[in-house]
């Protein structure tokens, strides 16, 4: 079986209790937190920087943090948030009059680096920089909020991205990004996805018996993957 990896996306957490919100998704078995930066110029709505990256490696969160930064431009930012330890660091072509320098920057931190592509957004930029990318991320939302519907055409945007990722040999993930659900995870992870955020999914399903603990939607997602062709 493919090496799957679950990505909560703190967006939809409870901010005020954020550190422990993060520390119970990990314990209910998530494998890495996404990170929704947001700017209210790039896309209509305003959310967290690199403090609060910085915040959650002082609490004692150790698993990779995956950094979507939906700003512009986005080198300003890059170095704040690889020194508040961020794992990935993901930027949107457009954002960037220089994506390719942008990539280099990313590396050049020490973090892992990625584009993120709209669901109108070909992946065409991916040609000549894909040398230097370390995840591709397809949004299968339009950036800015959580609790949308799955755009059905990222299926189809998937599988063309596993063609480039598998032309390429290299060691690039597949992330998807908005409306992963329990019931659609799995036909996701079909078309080629091996790493799937989840907003609204996993924050809104904390168990009923327990209001700390998230065990009963990260096994459901674990039980669909494990049923991957
Ligand atoms: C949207 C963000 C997503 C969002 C996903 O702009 O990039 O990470 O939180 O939320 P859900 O899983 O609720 O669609
Ligand atoms: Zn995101």
């Amino acid at each position: 079986m493919a090496n799957f990896q679950i990505a909560p996306s703190i967006l939809s957490a409870d901010f005020a209790r954020l550190g422990e919100e993060v520390d119970n998704v990990i314990k209910s078995g998530a494998d890495v937190v996404h990170f929704d930066v947001m700017d209210n110029h790039y896309v209509p709505n305003l959310t967290i920087g690199p403090l609060v990256c910085e915040a959650l490696r002082k609490h004692g969160v150790t698993a990779d943090i995956d950094v979507h930064l939906m700003v512009k431009p986005v080198d300003r930012i890059i170095p704040d948030f690889a020194a508040a330890g961020a794992t990935y660091i993901t930027f949107h072509p457009e954002a960037s009059e220089h994506v390719d320098r942008s990539l280099q920057l990313i590396q050049g931190e020490g973090c892992k680096s990625g584009l993120v592509f709209n669901p109108a957004t070909p992946l065409d930029v991916l040609e000549w920089v894909i040398d230097k990318v370390d995840m591709i991320l397809l949004m299968s939302v339009n950036p800015g909020f959580g609790g949308q519907s799955f755009i059905p055409a990222t299926l189809d945007k998937l599988r063309q991205a596993r063609k480039i990722i598998d032309a390429s040999g290299r060691d690039i993930r597949l992330e998807v990004d908005g409306g992963v659900k329990v019931n659609n995870i799995k036909e996701i992870a079909e078309a080629g996805a091996d790493m799937f955020v989840a907003g609204s999914a996993v924050f809104g399903a904390r168990d009923e018996s327990d209001a700390n603990d998230y065990d009963t939607v990260l096994k459901a997602f674990r039980e669909q993957l494990a049923q991957v062709k």
